[in-house]
């Protein structure tokens, strides 16, 4: 973008979430969300956060006392986006008073990495009126401090956040691995009880194993880097195995322990242990909430969705695929 264009009136951005193969579960004790284990995610295509920021007030008709926020058509005063709003005010010359108008085609707060693409969107809109324009690498920094995963949404394909560091940077784009595909079992549309950030430092400060799960990290990076860059479902979903379910013993070894698990989840995961016994190549993973995610290949999906319908009876799922960056629309007048 040209530093010399003049600063948009309104902003609309279309980011997707960041899904974990490898999870960030754990920060580093000085600085905002530095992850103490390295994480490797995947932008999920179809879903989609759009969110808009306009400066024209008057034209709204709103009062001009300070920034107004509306998640799903719901005015609201949520304190994350607050403090990042002050963060990033601090960092760079930004319009005093925003509107902020976000929503998620996707159950927000469910478990599916909704403060990923709500803060990638948010970053990259707040982008728009920053000058010179930011770099992939600044926009990930300035990410970062709304939500850790965040930082990773502000690319497509396939990112890495290396522990210890302030930004994530793109691996592989999204055309590298054609026929990978992601389902996305909705188990419950319910919100989750407890937010990934204080479950996240819950777990760090109470889990015994919460050290040997930081030590395990290098090795699931090593193992699911080589899974990558082969193109290898098979060694790719072992790594991503080993690393959804450690970080979930860190949980259930709390105390008290964060169990996010319904029944249902555990249906998901032991047909899909089945479905892999019979031959298939699917992979499931976890995150802070009970939504299971299974990795598979595209010629295998519809057989994939048919045998956990035997096993676990309809469900609701979303098929998605490695997506791309957000898509930034500026308005001058
Ligand atoms: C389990 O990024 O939501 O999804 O940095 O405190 O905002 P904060 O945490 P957040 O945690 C994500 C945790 C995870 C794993 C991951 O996305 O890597």
């Amino acid at each position: 973008m040209a530093d010399n264009l003049p600063l948009p009136v309104r902003v609309r951005v279309t980011a997707s979430p960041s899904l974990a193969l490898l999870k960030y579960w754990g920060k580093e004790k000085s600085g905002i969300n530095i992850p103490a284990t390295s994480s490797i995610a995947v932008t999920l295509s179809g879903l989609e956060t759009v969110t808009e920021i306009s400066t024209d007030f008057n034209q709204d008709g709103k009062s001009s006392a300070g920034d107004q926020i509306i998640i799903n058509d719901e005015p609201v005063s949520d304190p994350k986006i607050e403090l990042f709003l002050r963060y990033a005010r601090d960092q760079y010359p930004l319009p005093s008073q925003l509107t902020i108008r976000s929503r998620n085609n996707f159950p927000t707060s469910a478990g599916l990495a909704s403060s990923s693409s709500g803060f990638a969107a948010l970053a990259a809109g707040l982008g728009a009126y920053i000058r010179p324009a930011l770099s992939g690498i600044e926009l990930s920094a300035l990410a970062r401090a709304g939500s850790g995963s965040a930082c990773r949404a502000v690319f497509g394909g396939f990112t890495r956040w290396i522990r210890g560091s302030e930004y994530a940077v793109p691996v592989y784009d999204h055309t590298y691995w054609e026929d990978l595909r992601i389902l996305l079992i909705l188990v419950t549309r319910q919100p989750k009880s407890t937010g990934s950030r204080s479950a996240m430092n819950h777990c760090s400060q109470t889990s015994p194993v919460f050290s040997s799960w930081i030590r395990e990290n290098h090795r699931h990076e090593e193992m699911m880097l080589a899974g990558l860059q082969n193109r290898d479902l098979e060694q790719l979903g072992a790594a991503m195995r080993q690393s959804y379910l450690f970080m979930f013993s860190t949980m259930f070894t709390a105390d008290p322990p964060v169990i996010y698990w319904l029944p249902e989840s555990m249906a998901v995961i032991r047909a899909c242990e089945k479905l892999r016994r019979n031959g298939l190549n699917v992979w499931e993973t976890m995150d802070a909430g009970p939504q299971v995610k299974l990795l598979c290949q595209e010629s295998e999906t519809g057989r994939i969705v048919e045998e956990l319908e035997k096993e676990i009876g309809p469900f609701e799922y979303r098929l998605s695929r490695p997506g791309l960056p957000p898509a930034v629309e500026t308005c001058f007048d």
